[in-house]
């Protein structure tokens, strides 16, 4: 949080995630900042001016003609440490991207001094609409801090990304664009993440998987991509769309991971092995589908080891490189810590981060609990929260290893 008394102007765009704003704003004055409200008329349809002013305590701006002698629409701009558009629909975006402005919040946008974070929130279909990608771009390739959108459920039945992200997270890019050097503290740094599940066919139709969705890689790439980080994303059967900015490589398997990672490590500081990789694969795949055998009910299958590619990362590595490891155990409380050092121990990463799996949490949720060891098997820190949140913990840990800054 951001200790000096902030100006910040809050842009709020016509979608349903307007109501979310309300949060965003609560937030900002509950920390002692000036916040000044800049709804469009259409915003206005989603969420009431009273609320608006009740919580910012200070009039709601929306019309570009009102107290012209004042010049709010340069002034505002102007004295704004930040500005936040939240929710940002397609349309918002694309007039940034353009320079239009044609309401108070364009003109606002178009005369700041300060960083613009913008979270957007819109149809799955709009977000992937490649007019939108591209704004999107070009919005990223000027400095504006892209908040999300997350996935998960949207206005109706349907789900997708596109979803407005968490109040907590916008608060937080926000203080970071404006503290500025923390939030570029890994520029210049070339990032390798894989994420998701690998999958070893059993024939044409079968496979072995695990129930990792990808989030927390995801997170992991969009935040370090925002930290100003070159972020490859290995990615194995992710349920979530990776972010913006980020260059995806797709794999199946275990075998095509660890192809895939072990020619291209050596490019990267940092490799981060977030993926849930199989242990074992068939010692041969059928080409064709396998039948229901008739033997009494059972079948047996041979599976084979598959490469450690974490271990083989280590033994590989060049001394400035930074290996971090991951492990999900459904081990009790009291006996993940020692299981994690153990594991720190086994492969020889440079980092591990340790979470609680079982039926229920860790897989496929949007929040996550994380213990991060250090090398030696000291609990260097936790964190619990969104994955945003969590990832922002992980880069904190990397950003401030002594290989990092060597
Ligand atoms: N990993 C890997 N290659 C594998 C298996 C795992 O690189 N073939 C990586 C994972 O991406 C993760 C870490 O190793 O970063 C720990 O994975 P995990 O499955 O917990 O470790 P295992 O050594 O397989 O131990 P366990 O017996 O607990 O499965």
């Amino acid at each position: 949080m951001s200790r000096t008394p902030l100006r910040i102007v809050v842009g709020i765009t016509g979608g349903i995630a307007a109501y979310k704003a309300v949060s965003v704003v609560r937030e900002f004055v509950k920390d002692g900042h000036h916040v000044d409200v800049i709804a469009t008329e259409a915003a206005l349809q989603f969420v009431g001016r009273p609320t608006l002013e009740a919580l910012s305590r200070n009039p709601v701006h929306v019309g570009l003609y009102d107290d012209v002698a004042q010049v709010r629409h340069v002034a505002l701009g102007q004295q704004a440490d930040v500005i936040v558009v939240a929710p940002a629909t397609a349309n918002t975006l694309a007039q940034f991207a353009a320079g239009l402005a044609p309401d108070l919040l364009g003109n606002t946008v178009l005369a700041r001094r300060g960083p613009l974070v913008v979270a957007p929130a819109m149809h799955t279909e709009m977000w992937e609409n490649t007019a939108t990608q591209a704004n999107i771009s070009i919005l990223r390739s000027r400095g504006v801090v892209v908040v999300g959108p997350g996935v998960g459920q949207l206005t109706g039945s349907d789900s997708g990304p596109g979803r407005m992200c968490e109040p907590e997270d916008i608060v937080r890019e926000a203080y970071e664009a404006v503290s500025g050097e923390a939030h570029h503290d890994l520029l210049g740094k070339r990032i390798l993440i894989t994420g998701g599940g690998t999958r070893e066919p059993l024939d044409p139709v079968r496979y072995i998987g695990n129930r990792s969705s990808g989030k927390q890689a995801v997170a992991l790439a969009e935040r370090a991509t925002n930290r100003g980080a070159e972020v490859t994303l290995v990615a194995a059967h992710l349920e979530v769309e990776a972010p913006a900015g980020v260059s995806l490589v797709t794999v199946s398997t275990a075998a095509e991971m660890h192809a895939k990672v072990m020619s291209m490590s050596a490019d990267f500081d940092v490799v981060i092995m977030a993926a849930a990789v199989s242990d074992y694969r068939m010692d041969s795949v059928s080409g064709s589908k396998l039948k229901k055998a008739d033997n009494g009910g059972e079948l047996h299958l041979t599976l084979v080891e598959n490469p450690d590619i974490l271990k083989e990362l280590v033994s590989s590595k060049s001394t400035q490189q930074i290996i971090v490891g991951f492990a999900a155990e459904t081990a009790t409380e009291t006996e993940l810590i020692r299981i994690g050092q153990e594991k720190l121990a086994r492969k020889g990463c440079d980092l591990l981060v340790l979470n609680q799996v079982d039926w229920e949490q860790g897989f496929g949720t949007e929040s996550n609990t994380v213990t991060v060891l250090a090398a030696g098997g000291d609990i260097l820190d936790t964190a619990t929260g969104s994955k945003m949140s969590v990832a922002d913990t992980i880069l904190d840990c990397i950003a401030t290893s002594p290989f990092h800054n060597a």
